[in-house]
């Protein structure tokens, strides 16, 4: 599987082909209001925050005092030429700088964990959440946002909490103090650093904005670069097969360059930022240096006060000139939060109700779906795709689903455990509305086995035993067996064997075993199967088949089937048509009476007897070794 981290911007969204629909645009919402809501995530970590705002705070004051006591040592000792008079001054000098690093060590020690804790735990709730979340929002979202989310923004947070928001605070208190001691020291001179600062900030936030902007932007491109690579290794095959490759090159030269000019337009933003980080405050130097020195020649400021003067206008340079990228980091903090709780906030659709009902009398498994209606949300414009389906299997009784390709019989399938909610009408096990069920409980007692057979890093008894995780080895045999998933004893380790992406890769056919294996292990109530047995050669089929039939007879089944060998497991035929069930009986008697069906089935037979044909040769289904 390709997880493709996608662009977050506007218009790369548009770009990229491989993103299923556009991101949400951001809507404006204030920063504070999107920083606060960080607030119950950042409360356990707040006692540390403030410690370390503080134990920071008291170790730049230590910085500041320097020049001062360096003020007291040259107007002091050094102007009287009184050596015993210096230690004092010199041990002062010394304590402060022991004091400043241990102060800046312990703000280290005290913020890192709990910063790490309060990240950790926001991803955990995002992970959480979508779990959560119906699989109709996973099929507007693309698996590389919510994986930005998950990582990056994350990140980015913990930056702004860890060390953005405490910087802001001691930062702006050591101007402010260091401005006052400059005023006190000299007015003049304090005046021209203070009116210079203030432009200085504003436009350190103005081009940390912009760089922010194209940081971004080439964060996707390399995304986007990286999605195209990852696809043209993965698909090589295919790409070489029809000659794509000289295209595909180009495509890549043409990502490549973009590429280059967002870097390049970082390049000179970044190198105009530090032109102006560097001229201002040498110009407020050079004003200052050119007054002060005038100052001392007419005796009107000492020398000593001069140093000091400019011992702390350069201590405050580096508190200056961040002030205005941590206002840009806590806008991009602010954003980052923003698309968290996007995610956070998206709604859970489909859960239990508050007083779910039992399956009501002793009757096991009675589906029935009543006036069923079904449209996507992603598709609000188009016509509902099941149009009033009425179906009713009972108990222990095995219906085939038969339609043309994209009649939604995949969709419908969906519906019984509650995979997407209908949009009208309802679906019933036992009377009662599965919307009245306990979710938990319904989806235990509905297996279900998809086209589609994903399997995880995991052995195969963990693969197996998905849905009931208290099941014992005896159950995963019979389950395998009904599957005619022999294979698993051939495997290095058997049951254990990892299998999935990290692990063995296994063949098409013997997945889907596999999936059957996990839909019909410890008996389920209902059962439901999604065209199954597709990817089996016909000898296999054949087997499973006769298997399943011992499977079925206790169990209600809805069987979505393309070939007349499965169908023939069903007591009866449905056919899904126009979003609506337009025939429903024996095989035989739809053969003979309905048309369509007799289409839709004649062409299979045709296709069924190449694949005999091919399935007569010696068949290469052993695992391999995955990459
Ligand atoms: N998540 C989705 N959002 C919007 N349309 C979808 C989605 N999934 C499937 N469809 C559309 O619904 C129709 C029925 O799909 P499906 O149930 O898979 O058909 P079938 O299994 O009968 O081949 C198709 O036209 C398909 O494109
Ligand atoms: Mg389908």
């Amino acid at each position: 599987m390709s997880i493709s981290v996608q662009a977050t911007t506007e218009s790369n969204a548009r770009e990229s082909p491989t993103c299923r629909t556009p991101p949400a645009v951001l809507a404006r919402v204030p920063a504070v209001r999107s920083l606060r809501r960080l607030y119950p995530y950042a409360r356990p970590a707040l006692p540390a925050l403030i410690g370390s705002a503080i134990t920071a705070t008291l170790a730049m004051l230590c910085g500041l005092a320097f020049p001062l006591v360096i003020q007291q040592i040259i107007d002091g000792p050094v102007a009287a030429h009184d050596r015993a008079a210096l230690w004092p001054l010199a041990g002062l000098l010394l304590a402060l700088g022991v004091a400043e690093s241990g102060l800046f060590w312990i703000r280290r020690m005290l913020s890192a964990r709990p910063i790490m804790r309060v990240e950790a735990a926001m991803r955990a709730d995002l992970y959480d959440r979508l779990q959560q979340l119906p699989v109709s929002f996973h099929d507007s979202w693309s698996a590389g946002q919510l994986m930005s989310r998950a990582v990056s923004d994350l990140a980015t947070i913990r930056r702004f909490m860890g060390f953005g928001l405490v910087f802001l605070f001691v930062n702006l208190t050591t101007f402010i103090v260091g401005v006052s001691i400059l005023l006190a020291l000299s007015w003049q001179l304090g005046v021209i650093i203070a009116a210079l600062a203030l432009p200085l900030v504003a436009l350190c936030y103005l081009y940390e904005t912009r760089y922010q902007v194209l940081a971004r932007r080439s964060q996707d491109q390399v995304g986007d670069l990286a999605t195209l690579v990852e696809e043209s290794v993965l698909g090589i095959r295919i790409l070489k097969a029809f000659g794509r490759s000289g295209h595909l090159s180009r495509q890549f030269l043409a990502r490549a360059r973009q590429l280059r000019a967002t870097e390049l337009r970082k390049a000179s933003v970044i190198s105009a930022l530090w032109a102006v980080i560097i001229a201002v405050p040498e110009i407020a130097f050079g004003l200052t240096l050119f007054l002060g020195i005038r100052q001392v020649a007419d005796g009107a400021l000492s020398a000593g006060t001069l140093v000091a003067f400019f011992g702390v206008a350069l201590g405050l340079r580096w508190p200056i000139d961040s002030i205005g990228w941590l206002l840009a980091m806590s806008n991009d903090a602010a954003s980052a939060s923003q698309r968290y709780f996007e995610v956070m906030d998206a709604p859970i659709t489909i859960t239990s109700p508050e007083h779910p009902r039992a399956t009501g009398s002793s009757a096991r498994g009675h589906l029935r779906f009543s006036d069923v209606h079904f449209r996507f949300a992603d598709a609000p414009a188009s016509p509902d795709l099941l149009r009033g389906v009425d179906l009713d299997v009972a108990p222990g009784e095995t219906v085939a689903i038969v339609g043309a390709t994209g009649s939604g019989k995949t969709t419908l399938t969906s519906l019984v455990n509650r995979l997407y909610d209908v949009t009208a009408g309802c679906i019933t096990v036992d009377g009662v509305d599965i919307r009245q069920l306990d979710l938990p409980a319904l989806r235990s007692q509905v297996s279900v086995a998809f086209e589609e057979a994903t399997l995880f890093s995991a052995s195969v008894r963990e693969n197996v035993l998905l849905g009931r995780p208290d099941g014992t080895d005896q159950d995963v045999l019979q389950a395998l067996r009904v599957a005619q998933a022999g294979f698993v004893h051939d495997l290095p380790w058997g049951l254990e064997t990892r299998i999935g992406e990290q692990g063995l890769s296994l063949s098409g056919g013997q997945r889907q075993r596999l999936a059957l294996a996990r839909a019909v292990v410890g008996s389920p109530a209902v059962l439901v199967l999604d065209d199954p047995l597709s990817a089996l050669d016909i000898h296999t089929e054949a087997q499973v088949e006769r298997a399943l039939r011992s499977v079925l007879v206790g169990t209600t089944a809805l069987i979505v089937a393309h070939r007349a060998s499965t169908v023939q497991l069903a007591d009866r035929v449905a056919l899904l048509a126009d979003g609506r069930i337009t025939a429903v009986g024996i095989h035989s008697e739809l053969l003979d009476a309905v048309p369509a069906y007799r289409d839709l089935l004649a062409g299979r037979e045709d296709h069924q007897a190449s694949r005999a044909s091919r399935a007569s040769q010696p068949s290469t289904r052993t695992a391999q070794v995955s990459r």
